[in-house]
């Protein structure tokens, strides 16, 4: 069987861009492939976090992979501070990655601009090489992710070719898997940025656990033109953005939505949209709620899933010591 690993950071809300970017995938690939979905708690410490919201959200985002209908009888779902070799890997990565190339990492530009040069610590220029180290110790083939980890997932390769070079064959060299679609989900503010769980703007952005009226609400404040006509074109960005979403939840054709509201303003469109996304994420929700009850299950599964996490995980990771010359009893 192939591997599959992808990471989502615990850091607060998840959106439905993160749903439809990533999570809508997993699912469908555990039945195929040998599938390890991290909870990355050790990415989220990159910017400050208060602790005992860090401890609550990770436990949260393993009960909404699960109430998404991942299987831990199918899929290994873990906390990534579990696995110990995550770090100890990323230090050895960390002697085969330049500066400049960390430097040139799109993602850590963004970061350092909102978090501020006071926040400029070094985990966060390290992140993509911990990143690599997630995904090459599973030898893992395949990583859906969305669009804005392109150049992460690049890194991961370039590391893990120039390690096998280095030394001698000894990673996987991963292929990223993006949705063509779907990759992008942006902001319902701004059209230009992507919609994400740390915009300060809870209406920019429809969280998967939003309830009813929420979704509704956001929606049809969600900023569109003033042209009034309903077309899916790149001048009308912020309507080809819902139209998006729409054909997302929906699985319909463009054209067979845009044939639907055609000629028409975008009230009747908004509102279908609110109640679409609501009647896919509402199974979601009344899942997630039920199972976060469920302390003792959730620890179960943690437990489980971390040891067996652990034991792939060490296999590379006694082949990477022995390779640079790290004396071993
Ligand atoms: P993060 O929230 O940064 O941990 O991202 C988790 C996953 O969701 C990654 O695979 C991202 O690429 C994906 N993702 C995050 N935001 C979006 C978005 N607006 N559109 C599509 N995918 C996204
Ligand atoms: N950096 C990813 C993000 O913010 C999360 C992540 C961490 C990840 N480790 C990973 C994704 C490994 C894929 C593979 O979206």
């Amino acid at each position: 069987k192939k591997i599959v690993f992808s990471g989502i950071q615990p850091s607060g809300n998840l959106t439905i861009g993160n749903f439809l970017g990533a999570m809508k995938y997993f699912v469908g690939l555990q039945e195929d492939y040998e599938c390890f979905f991290a909870v990355a708690d050790m990415h989220a410490i990159t910017v400050p976090k208060i602790p005992k919201d860090l401890r609550k959200q990770s436990l949260e985002l393993i009960a909404l992979y699960l109430a998404t209908g991942i299987d831990p009888k199918k899929s290994t779902i873990f906390i990534q501070s579990h696995v110990h070799q995550h770090a100890e890997l990323a230090w050895v990565l960390s002697s085969i990655s330049y500066m400049g190339q960390l430097s040139r990492m799109t993602q850590y530009k963004d970061k350092l601009q909102k978090a501020g040069e006071e926040n400029n610590n070094s985990a966060l220029f390290m992140y993509p090489v911990l990143m690599a180290a997630d995904i090459l110790l599973y030898q893992t083939d395949l990583v859906p992710v969305g669009e804005d980890q392109k150049q992460h997932l690049e890194l991961a390769r370039d590391l893990a070719i120039r390690f096998n070079s280095k030394y001698s064959e000894t990673f996987k060299v991963p292929d990223g898997l993006i949705p063509k679609s779907n990759g992008r989900i942006m902001s319902l503010k701004n059209a230009s940025s992507k919609m994400s769980k740390s915009d300060p703007d809870p209406n920019s952005a429809i969280y998967i656990l939003d309830d009813r009226d929420t979704i509704i609400r956001k929606v049809r404040k969600a900023v569109t033109d003033s042209l009034g006509n309903f077309s899916y074109n790149d001048e009308q960005k912020e309507l080809k953005n819902l139209i998006n979403i729409y054909k997302a939840f929906s699985d319909m054709e463009i054209e067979d939505i845009v044939r639907e509201y055609e000629g028409e303003n975008y009230s009747r469109f908004k509102q279908d949209l609110g109640e679409l996304i609501d009647s896919k994420l509402t199974p979601i929700r009344e899942n997630y709620f039920e199972i976060l009850e469920d302390k003792e299950y959730l620890n179960k599964v943690l437990k489980e899933s971390g040891e067996k996490a652990s034991y792939f995980a060490n296999k590379t990771l006694r082949k990477v010591y022995k390779k640079v010359g790290f004396y071993q009893l």
